[in-house]
């Protein structure tokens, strides 16, 4: 069978450019079920996909959490275009270019505090979680505190693919065949169903929770502890909202102990909850920032860690012609990541779009609870413009409900959503207007009581 037939009569698309889907390895995905049922997008502009056959999908998920600014915003678009003109490529290993330098101070002006004065870019959210934590290791080690090695994470968590996220994270399937980081504990989730389901907003049970940290502290020893690392909002594994005073209280314990925290904000940061980052939100400031996804609005890839002045100058202690870090990429800082980087913050701040996404925050959490009465749904939950919507299981089977919404929404319902196991995740552009968050919502409440 070709293509074609697949995906059943294509109007726009020239066929000789799909004749196989066979020798792309799709990350994350089942292989087999997409190749026998594909689902392709071959167009976007602002909240909509346009599928082969040139049918509209309203992206209810920002693609992966990235596009926040919408697709193909015409200013972003030009700034790509042009700089790919101009310079396409400068040696980021002891030499740079001027767009690079000025996407950092770009980056820096969203930064939750002044104590933010350095940016290390990559390309990617498990790029800049790795980076992050070799960071913190290496601080830890010029400041002479040599035995601070231990890295911990939450359960439940997830930090993207690199050796270090995984062993960070908290995903058993993520870590399953490979080997993994010594040094690495976790704390406990904050996801609990019995004390918080259909919370609106921070949930009010759980904040006791971090002090989680106290066990692993009295475990190792804070002298042996490095780093904390955590997603103020658990986007990936199934929109975890913390509980409320959770942040806070990770924070106090990690300055009292002289642990470095680390927020990975790759799916918080840039307006999902109404702010530059989840640390705004929160009013807890950390260590370090990680991001990525709505740093250029997933237009070209690209990630940073964003990090305070005294990490960096700890570092700067050697013979200024020796490198002080040894760690970086080929692609670190690309002019057309850092021209897509600084159009999208201009975006973001002239057309106001995370304060657009804030004053949505009420309409999208009622929209979201009108379903919790829904046969099947035993959990919904929601921060900003966050929505998760959590299904039991079907037939002892993970994911099997959650496979078939999500599958269900795009052919039938013309409406892009994300699936963990069960969970529904929703995180639509922020120019997403009430008539799209009513659209999500009507499909939702047709087709999850029929799986
Ligand atoms: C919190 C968090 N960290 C890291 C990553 C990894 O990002 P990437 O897929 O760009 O490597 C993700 C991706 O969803 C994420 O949600």
């Amino acid at each position: 069978m070709t293509i074609l037939e697949k995906v059943g009569g294509f109007k726009v698309i020239n066929m000789k450019e799909f004749e196989s889907l066979e020798n792309l390895w799709m990350p994350f995905s089942a292989n087999r079920a997409f190749k026998a049922k594909p689902r392709l997008m071959n167009e976007a502009k602002g909240v909509h996909y346009k599928k082969v056959n040139g049918t509209l999908v309203l992206d209810g998920t920002s693609g992966l959490w990235c596009c926040n600014a919408g697709h193909n915003h015409p200013k972003i678009v030009q700034a790509i275009q042009s700089q790919a003109g101009k310079l396409d490529y400068a040696p980021s290993f002891q030499m740079g270019h001027p767009l690079g330098f000025k996407a950092a101070e770009k980056l820096l002006s969203f930064s939750p505090s002044g104590d933010f004065q350095y940016v290390f870019f990559t390309n990617s959210g498990s790029e800049s979680v790795d980076t992050a934590l070799k960071i913190a290791l290496g601080y830890q080690q010029h400041r002479g505190k040599k035995d601070k090695k231990i890295l911990v994470g939450r359960e439940r968590a997830y930090h993207g693919v690199g050796f270090g996220g995984i062993s960070v994270g908290g995903l058993p399937l993520n870590k399953k065949h490979f080997s993994l980081l010594n040094n690495v504990d976790h704390v406990v989730t904050t996801h609990n169903l019995e004390k918080n389901a259909f919370s609106r907003g921070e949930p009010e049970w759980g904040s006791e929770l971090a002090d989680d940290l106290y066990r692993i502290i009295e475990k190792y020893g804070a002298d042996r502890i490095a780093a904390f690392i955590t997603e103020p909002l658990a986007g990936s594994t199934g929109v975890l909202i913390p509980p409320k005073g959770y942040l806070q209280k990770i924070r106090e314990i990690c300055t009292e102990h002289d642990i470095l925290l680390i927020f990975d904000e790759v799916i918080t940061g840039f307006g999902r909850l109404g702010t530059p980052f989840a640390a705004q939100y929160f009013d807890v400031v950390p260590d370090m920032i990680v991001c990525a996804k709505g740093l250029t609005s997933g237009t070209v890839p690209m990630g940073a860690v964003i990090v305070k002045k005294e990490i960096y100058d700890a570092y700067q202690d050697g013979d200024p012609k020796v490198i002080d870090l040894f760690h970086g990429y080929t692609y670190s800082a690309h002019p057309l990541a850092a021209a897509a980087l600084i159009a999208t913050l201009e975006v973001y701040s002239d057309e106001g779009l995370f304060d657009q996404a804030a004053q949505m925050a009420p309409y999208w959490e009622d929209a979201l609870h009108s379903l919790n009465e829904l046969d099947n749904v035993v959990d919904i939950r929601n921060l900003g413009f966050v929505g998760g919507i959590e299904m039991s299981m079907r037939n002892g089977k993970i994911g099997e409900r959650g496979y078939d919404v999500f599958e269900n929404a795009f052919h039938e319902e013309n409406v892009l959503l994300r699936f963990t196991g069960d969970i529904i995740a929703l995180s639509p552009p922020l120019i997403a207007e009430k008539h799209h968050v009513d659209q999500i919502i009507d499909s939702l409440r047709k087709i999850i009581p029929l799986h």
